[in-house]
Formats: structure tokens, C-alpha cells, sequence
């Protein structure tokens, strides 16, 4: 079984950062609930409990039950986990009466303790909670203190078991990766190896045991994801791997066919759909965002099932889901997600969703995803790519979508994403696109009066997506953009830039 430190969580913010600072150390991590604890086996090599928004004091606080883990194995609580502990075993938690928020500087450390090895006094580290030690239990040692918190972090007397109040896991917190570092690899003993070769070495065993010789469906976006995962399962399975790549018509300019050829170069068993006509006649009439999702979701699940099924005993459906959707899905005070039924189609289930699901990206994050494909020799030209929705130009064109905007669009958007290419800016973009608006402007083109569209330019930074700021692109690039724009482009009269940043905006328009 693959070792491990499990983190239980109790609902914080950071605590995808925690997982995510011990693997960069080329270390499994996993993300548990802590009502949800697996078994602890033996390849469970130390446990970290994370922060959450609750206080130890509330009436509806988790209570874990660390019998099993407390003084067995190597075991660190970090804020929440921390006050968990110190209250648990006998100490005094309360409300801080002085602000514990923000970046603080350790003005006591005990140096001799294995958990603050290579630590000096004065290290900056990030502090975010309502809460208090007050009275450590009696077995418990302090170890650090700031100048507001005195309990800033312990261990316990004759155990691994160890407690900080601040957030090792955040960037702000100088010595907070030498922490986790002590903790995983000098206390619990973990070995770092943990790479991405060893990642696919490992994975493609695992899908050749778990498929044998079944089939395996795959429906391929363009994207990161899907890409990866259909390569990995490629390695494994060969040609039993039936990859469907379906041209909504809503691609960018030249995608369909620029992607399908690479996938066919690297040796993917692909088919080719084109399935636009389709697509444009279930948008005729639309306005509303939802609306057009919906028909865009339909249309694909039909086309998708109706492939499917030429495939003839099938077994399996690949996918590249990836560890935020999975952890995502599972919340601390309820179960899974029923995100399945946004699926369901009018006449029930669609017959590919009655195969079995493999999902050889389940346990990655996004950087890892793409660390993966490049040991698995998939082109930057896949893997460098900025996020794409699913129902792409569909929510990008305001308003009704017709054939003759998205031809519109696909070119000012190649204009856009070229000029950022030539620029040396694509990468230091996380998103970028164009959006069609609903707004006919006046402009003047030679002598003659022009009565035609406007363009909204999009370009952010984010790390998740889930909050982004625009780019502040230089005025230079914009403008060599926009002039190509409004001369190559017929029927654009005019050029925007969108300088909102989300919240309270969000990155696409619709
Ligand atoms: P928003 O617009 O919500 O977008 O700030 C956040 C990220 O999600 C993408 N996005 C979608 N992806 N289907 C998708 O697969 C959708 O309907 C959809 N809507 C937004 C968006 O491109 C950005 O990366």
C-alpha cells in the first residue's frame, strides 16, 4: 500500500495547502474528513490535523476520536488541531482577547526539539484564529511562543505528538515548509520519493490489474486532464483505450482538427466527431447563460452516448476528475456531493453512465497533473494550455450563439492569444479569451461610417480559479491587438478590455 501521511480535515481553508506543501516534498498526502477516518494501516506513516472554523469550545465542534493515532504515530496539529489537542487532554481553550490574525515573528523557540530543527528565532509565521491556549495539559512542553501567543506550539511529553497555532502551510510562515519537512521526514520517517515517474510507474501496474483486457471509453476536451489521463490509461491498456474527442463548434479556431492530430501523433486510439450542426441547432433561440449550458450538455451527453455505444462491450469510462473535484465533493458536516444528477437525462441514465468509472488523476492537483504529463512526454503545447469551459464559446458569445459570431470570435480570439504568445505573456496568464458583445458601436473605417460589434479582451491571474485579478497586460501589446483586431476582422468596429476582477465579477462573462 502506498505510504503516507493522512491529514484529517476540519473544514479550512488551508488545508489542500498542507497536502499539497507535503507532497512537494515528494510525499504522499491524502485529505480525509475527520468524521470519515480510514482505517489507520500501517503505510499511514504520521497524521496532521488541520485548522477549521469552528472553535474547540462549540457545542457542534468535530470531536475525533485519535485512540488509534494519538502516541502511536507521529501526530501534528496545526491551529484547530492544535487548541484540539491542548483541549482534549486536559488543558484550557478560550476566546483571545488580542488579535491573532496576521503575520507574527517567534520570539521563543526551543531549539532542541526535533520539530523546530534549522528554525531560528524572529521566523515570521502566519497566524488565523479566535481562539486561545491558555493552560497546556501537564504532559504538554511549549515550544514556541510569539509575542501576543505563549502557546504558539508544544509537544507532548514522551510521545511524537506536536501542536502549532500558526499556519506552517501558508506561504507567509518563513519556515513553514522546514516544519513540515521535520515532521514528515525526521519524525515520521517518510521517504521522499514520491515523484512523477514513480507516480506513472506505479499508476499504469494498477490500471493494467484493475481494466485486464476490458475496454475503456474516454471523452477528450483539449485539455490538461483529459489529455494525461487518456495517455496514462494509453500506457497501460493500448488500443482497448477509445478516445472520443467531440467538435462542439464552440472550440477555438483550428482546435478541432490542430488537437485531434496531436492526439493522433501520440498514439491515442481517437475518434473524431463533429458534431457543430447539432450543437448550433439546440442554441437557436437562447439567451439566458443556463439555458444555453443546458443545451450545450445535452447535446453532448446525446452525441457522447450515441458513440459510446458503437463501442462495442465496453466496460469502462474514463475520466480525468482531479483531487479538487474530488475533495471538494466531500464536505466536513455532510457527505458526498449528489453532483451526479445534474447528468441525468430526461429518459433516465445515459447508457455509457452504467459503466464503471476509473479515474487515473483522482488523487492529483493540477500542478501535479502537469508534472505527471511531462514525464509521460506530452507536449507543452497541451499541457501549458489555459483553462477552457466545457460549453466554451457558447458562454462567451453574449446573447443567442450563431455559426457566423463564433466565426467571428474564434478569429479575434486567435488574434488575442497569438498576440500574448508572441508577447512572451501566455504563461504568465492564467486564462485568457474574447468575449462577443451583444453591442453594436459606431466607428469610422476609411471615409465610411461603420455600424458593427464590439469585443471585450479577458486576462487574469488566479491559481484556482476560484478568485482572479485582471491583468495588467502592457499598453503596448493591448494596442498592437486591438489595431489587428479592428483591421483583420470583419464585423469588429471596436475593442475592450475587461479591468474587473472576480469577486465580484467572475473570469467568464456568462
Ligand atoms: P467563473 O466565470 O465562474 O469561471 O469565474 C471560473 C472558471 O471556470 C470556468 N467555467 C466553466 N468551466 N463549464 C466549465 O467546464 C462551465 O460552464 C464553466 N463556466 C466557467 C471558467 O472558464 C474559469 O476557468
Amino acid at each position: 500500500m502506498q505510504k503516507m501521511i493522512l491529514i484529517l480535515d476540519f473544514g479550512s481553508q488551508y488545508t489542500q495547502l498542507i497536502a499539497r506543501r507535503v507532497r512537494e516534498l515528494n510525499i504522499y498526502s491524502e485529505i480525509h474528513p475527520w468524521n470519515k477516518c480510514p482505517e489507520i494501516t500501517e503505510n499511514i506513516q504520521g497524521v496532521i490535523l488541520s485548522g477549521s472554523p469552528f472553535s474547540v469550545r462549540d457545542i457542534a465542534a468535530p470531536k475525533p476520536d485519535l485512540s488509534e493515532i494519538k502516541g502511536k504515530l507521529p501526530l501534528l496539529g496545526i491551529c484547530f488541531g492544535a487548541q484540539y489537542l491542548a483541549h482534549n487532554y486536559g488543558g484550557e481553550v478560550s476566546a483571545s482577547n488580542k488579535r491573532e490574525y496576521g503575520r507574527a515573528n517567534l520570539t521563543f523557540l526551543d531549539s532542541s526539539c526535533d520539530l523546530l530543527e534549522g528554525v531560528d528565532t524572529g521566523s515570521q509565521v502566519w497566524m488565523s484564529h479566535g481562539d486561545t491556549i491558555n493552560e497546556l495539559p501537564s504532559s504538554f512542553e511549549k515550544i514556541a511562543s510569539t509575542e501576543d501567543v505563549d502557546y504558539a506550539g508544544f509537544r507532548v511529553s514522551g510521545e511524537t505528538t506536536y501542536g502549532i497555532q500558526f499556519h506552517p502551510e501558508v506561504y507567509h510562515s518563513t519556515d513553514g515548509k522546514k516544519i513540515i519537512e521535520n515532521f514528515a521526514v525526521n519524525i515520521a520517517g517518510c521517504s521522499q520519493d514520491w515523484t512523477p515517474d514513480a507516480f506513472v510507474e506505479s499508476t499504469v501496474e494498477e490500471l493494467k490489474k484493475k481494466i485486464g483486457s476490458d475496454k475503456v471509453i474516454l471523452g477528450l476536451s483539449g485539455g490538461v486532464d483529459s489529455s494525461v489521463a487518456a495517455v496514462l490509461l494509453h500506457q497501460a491498456i493500448g488500443k482497448n483505450l477509445h478516445c472520443i474527442f467531440v467538435n462542439n463548434g464552440l472550440l477555438r479556431k483550428n482546435e478541432y482538427s490542430e488537437v485531434l492530430d496531436s492526439y493522433k501523433n501520440m498514439g491515442l486510439n481517437v475518434k473524431g466527431v463533429d458534431a457543430s450542426a447539432q450543437f448550433y441547432a439546440a442554441l437557436k433561440g437562447f439567451t439566458d447563460p443556463e439555458l444555453k449550458r443546458k443545451a450545450i450538455g445535452k447535446v453532448f451527453i446525446d452525441v457522447f452516448d450515441e458513440e459510446s455505444k458503437k463501442v462495442e462491450n465496453a466496460k469502462w469510462l474514463g475520466q480525468g476528475t482531479i483531487y479538487p473535484d474530488v475533495i471538494e465533493s466531500v464536505s466536513v458536516s455532510g457527505g458526498p456531493s449528489q453532483t451526479i444528477k445534474s447528468h441525468h437525462n430526461v429518459g433516465g441514465l445515459p447508457d455509457f453512465m452504467t459503466l464503471k468509472v476509473v479515474e487515473p488523476l483522482k488523487l492529483l492537483f493540477k500542478d501535479e497533473v502537469r508534472r505527471v504529463g511531462k514525464s509521460l512526454g506530452i507536449s507543452q503545447n497541451i499541457l501549458g494550455r489555459h483553462p477552457f469551459p466545457g460549453p466554451g464559446l457558447g458562454i462567451r458569445i453574449l446573447g443567442e450563439v450563431t455559426p457566423e459570431k463564433v466565426a467571428i470570435l474564434q478569429e479575434v480570439d486567435s488574434i488575442f492569444i497569438n498576440g500574448l504568445k508572441n508577447a512572451g505573456l501566455y504563461d504568465e496568464v492564467w486564462q485568457a479569451g474574447a468575449i462577443f458583445l451583444p453591442v453594436n458601436s459606431v466607428g469610422v473605417m476609411g471615409d465610411e461610417r461603420t455600424y458593427e460589434n464590439a469585443v471585450a479582451l479577458r486576462a487574469v491571474t488566479s491559481t484556482d480559479g476560484m478568485t482572479a485579478d485582471w491583468c495588467h497586460l502592457p499598453y503596448e501589446v493591448l494596442g498592437k491587438i486591438s489595431n489587428k483586431i479592428i483591421n483583420q476582422v470583419k464585423g469588429i468596429n471596436r475593442v475592450t478590455y475587461d479591468i474587473s476582477s472576480k469577486p465580484p465579477a467572475t473570469i467568464e462573462w456568462e
